[in-house]
């Protein structure tokens, strides 16, 4: 992959391709890592990340969901994102910090050491396509989100993409972009890797955290939204709530805001009136053309 990059592994800045871990590590075999994702964005002001002290605090919490602890306080990543981003001269891109644990275990669950900590910085490539707002289209998957009582879902938790990829598979296998999960209770619940918005009667509707993950593209539209004269509210949805939606989009840190055109055998407006400005809002944000929210960027170089 980006071979000629550096990662941050444990204080140390060390060539991509030797940021590995040991097959039998405990973070690979049995999947005990957490991670955050991301955007870095170019300004007037040199490179800089969209909402990192929202997505360090949300590191910590997994951290504290799973009864683990981060080798590194916030203050340190901070000071090693900005080490990182800046050696490998990343402008437009993302952020990705991995926490694991990384000794080896064959058949001890629990380890009592801190998890260590990798970052990588990715620069905005074909295969890495941001903001790429095609719209796409999107079905119910046969797959049940997991059960907020069986895992902590707002843990960004690697272990948690097993369901996501169950879920992309089976859409990709009935010819649609993206599988949304309903929860076992049948209420909408999100994408493998997306947040789900609604929108009816001119109202944008997302269900509540709790049984998603509190995603941050999620809480910045919510907050962002009535700013522009758009009501929002978050509340379980209805398998029935969903599939009468008049507008549909997904959010997530890659894309930010992408429409749905069609949805199971119903076509969709793409995008739809409030998507629109929801798109429109997201763009000149992260453009930096809306100042209103410039204190959700911190300056990296
Ligand atoms: C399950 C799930 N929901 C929602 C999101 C969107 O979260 P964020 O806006 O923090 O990227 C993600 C992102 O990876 C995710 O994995």
């Amino acid at each position: 992959m980006n071979y000629d990059l550096n990662v941050w592994l444990n204080g140390k800045l060390i060539p991509w391709g030797k940021a590995t871990v040991p097959l039998l590590s405990h973070g690979f075999s049995r999947a005990s890592a957490i991670f955050e994702v991301f955007g870095t964005h170019v300004g007037p002001q040199g490179t800089m990340a969209f909402r990192m002290d929202e997505h360090l605090k949300r590191l910590m919490k997994s951290a504290e969901l799973l009864e683990m602890d981060v080798a590194f306080s916030i203050e340190k990543l901070v000071e090693a994102i900005k080490t990182t981003v800046q050696e490998n001269h990343i402008g437009k891109g993302l952020v990705k910090i991995l926490a694991y644990w990384s000794e080896e275990s064959v058949i001890q669950l629990i380890l009592d050491t801190p998890l260590d900590v990798a970052i990588f910085t990715i620069p905005e490539s074909q295969e890495l396509a941001l903001d790429n707002l095609k719209p796409i289209s999107a079905c119910v998957s046969k797959w049940r989100k997991i059960h907020p009582e069986t895992v902590p879902v707002a843990a960004k938790a690697c272990s948690h993409y097993l369901n996501g990829y169950l879920t992309r598979k089976d859409a990709k296998n009935r010819g649609f972009d993206i599988g949304i999960m309903l929860g076992t209770d049948g209420f909408l619940a999100e994408g493998s890797i997306e947040s789900v918005f609604i929108v009816k009667d001119g109202v944008l509707i997302t269900p509540p955290v709790g049984r998603v993950l509190s995603s941050i593209t999620r809480m910045s539209i919510l907050q962002a939204a009535p700013n522009i004269g758009i009501p929002v509210m978050e509340s379980a949805i209805t398998s029935d709530e969903l599939y009468s939606a008049d507008e549909i989009f997904i959010a997530h840190t890659g894309i930010k805001v992408l429409p749905v055109n069609l949805f199971e055998n119903r076509k969709l407006q793409t995008p739809g009136p409030v998507t629109k400005k929801v798109m429109e809002l997201f763009a000149n944000i992260i453009h930096f053309e809306d100042n209103r929210f410039i204190d959700w960027f911190q300056k990296l170089t």
